[in-house]
């Protein structure tokens, strides 16, 4: 199966080129740009919501499945570019968006009894929204209060109404007709709630996974998520789907997964995600996976909803972060512009996204031009300053982050899918080996032995290196021919 060991490129499609001037990113410009991501070596390219969408979520909002959105484009433009992407080697996945719809979505006004309804004049419970306040709002069509898992602005679908799968049924095949390849599927852990909506309890310990919003992070979500029947939902979209390839956003740790891999290809490692860039956290988050078992986690260390590498891991640990991700055993996923180790972006004023995220979105850096080769018109996110980060100036570097990407992407290839961790490395150190692969990598701030290895195959910082070496500073790592288990040296 393709998608086990693929490498998936995330795009941001407001955000990854613009093709007709107006400064909004659009589907001509993705397909303009696929040979980018096919000349990384990437399996696939995931795009996040392209469909018509008011924008309260940019595009997590969706008004409508089976279209595209004005701003990106239309229906023949999506066509076009799963026929380039599929010409040049790519499968494409959309970006499905189940748990709820835009407010403007016709079935909001046309199907009230596909949503979750209060059967008081008021919140039915104590529930929070995961962006803050109430998660229930009063309906501006006078039918009482409605449920939202997140903005006010995308009332939660029932899913226990057998017609709200059905519909997603047509949606899938709709897709899956036209020639896409797949889908990463929003929220899951939302889809099914408790059914007597009974009140969340208040948390008395930190919540598993980090959240943003305090007042939603002080309840500890047993009834408005996850709900112990949830895997019969995900199974009408596997009925759906076919053998199509499902990933799953499902923000739990490793071990609340099986029960959505009862029908999903693979579920997001949000732990290994949010691991501390310590050598212990991040051994930890591999053992969880290891007991849940390998090749069911798509591995991820970015994305479109949080502070980029560069914040979250430090500096000079990025080149490490990308060896790790790019050497595990199982799927890992991309984020636009992490091959070039781009940073946090700067923040409009007013912001945009009200929840935040802004900087985590800024437009691709293709060139050193004006809005570094994004649009020729006003990008819609103000683009980065800093010279070197962009995409000409690191393919003219062989030392470049772009060239490790593309190293480590044919590295990768043939490894078995298995994941050997050794126990005999330094504290600050994770060391791993695939067969006859080995891979040590300095996560801490001291320079650190390294295990005896034949060759190195490739160093996160000098690419001409082949004969091992005795130590690696603080975000060095390497891959390297193992030969002979040996101690590590002095
Ligand atoms: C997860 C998406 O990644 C995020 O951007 C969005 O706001 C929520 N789901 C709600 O759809």
């Amino acid at each position: 199966m393709w998608f086990r060991d693929a490498v998936v490129y995330q795009v941001y499609p407001r955000s990854f080129q613009d093709a007709d001037g107006d400064g909004i990113g659009d589907l001509k410009g993705i397909t303009a740009r696929l040979s980018h991501i096919a000349g990384l070596g990437a399996d696939a390219v995931w795009m996040s919501p392209t469909f018509p969408s008011p924008g309260f979520d940019w595009g997590y909002d969706v008004s409508d499945y089976r279209g595209v959105h004005p701003d990106f484009g239309t229906l023949a433009d999506m066509d076009e570019l799963v026929a380039v992407a599929h010409d040049l080697g790519l499968r494409v996945l959309l970006d499905l968006v189940p748990c709820h719809t835009s407010i403007e979505h016709p079935w909001f006004r046309e199907h009230p009894d596909w949503y979750v309804w209060s059967d008081r004049d008021g919140p039915q419970n104590n529930w929070r929204a995961t962006f803050g306040g109430p998660a229930w709002s009063k309906d501006p069509h006078g039918r009482g209060w409605y449920l939202h898992s997140f903005y006010p602005e995308q009332p939660d679908l029932d899913w226990r109404n057998p017609e709200v799968p059905r519909a997603f049924g047509d949606v899938l095949r709709f897709w899956l007709d036209r020639g896409v390849d797949g889908f990463r599927l929003d929220a899951l852990d939302r889809l099914l709630k408790d059914p007597e909506l009974r009140d969340d309890p208040v948390a008395t310990a930190p919540p598993p996974l980090p959240i943003g919003n305090p007042e939603h992070a002080a309840l500890e979500h047993v009834h408005s998520r996850d709900a112990p029947d949830i895997a019969s939902a995900i199974a009408s979209l596997r009925e759906a789907a076919g053998d199509a390839y499902l990933v799953g956003e499902v923000y739990l740790p490793t071990q609340g997964l099986a029960p959505y891999l009862e029908h999903l290809d693979a579920c997001f490692s949000f732990e290994l995600f949010h691991a501390g860039w310590t050598a212990a956290e991040v051994r930890d988050a591999l053992g969880q996976a290891e007991r849940l078992g390998l090749g069911e986690l798509a591995w991820v260390l970015s994305n479109h909803d949080f502070p980029r590498l560069p914040t979250r891991v430090g500096e000079r640990h990025v080149r490490a972060a990308a060896m790790l991700l790019l050497l595990l055993p199982g799927a890992a996923f991309v984020y636009q512009g992490d091959e070039l180790g781009v940073p946090d972006g700067p923040r409009p004023d007013p912001p945009l996204d009200r929840a935040g995220r802004d900087a985590y979105r800024t437009p691709m850096p293709w060139d050193d031009g004006p809005a570094r080769g994004f649009t020729t018109g006003t990008p819609w996110l103000p683009t980065y300053a800093q010279p070197g980060v962009d995409l000409a100036a690191q393919e003219a570097d062989p030392g470049s982050t772009l060239h490790l990407y593309r190293d480590l992407i044919a590295l990768r290839r043939g490894l078995p899918m298995d994941l050997d961790l050794l126990e005999d490395v330094h504290p600050d150190m994770v060391a791993f080996r695939r067969g006859d692969v080995l891979v040590a990598l300095n996560l801490g701030e001291q320079r650190v032995p390294a295990p005896a290895v034949q060759e190195v195959l490739r160093h996160t910082h000098d690419p001409e290196r082949r004969a091992p070496v005795g130590h690696l500073g603080p975000g060095e790592g390497f891959v390297a021919r193992a030969g002979s288990r040996a101690p590590a040296t002095g």
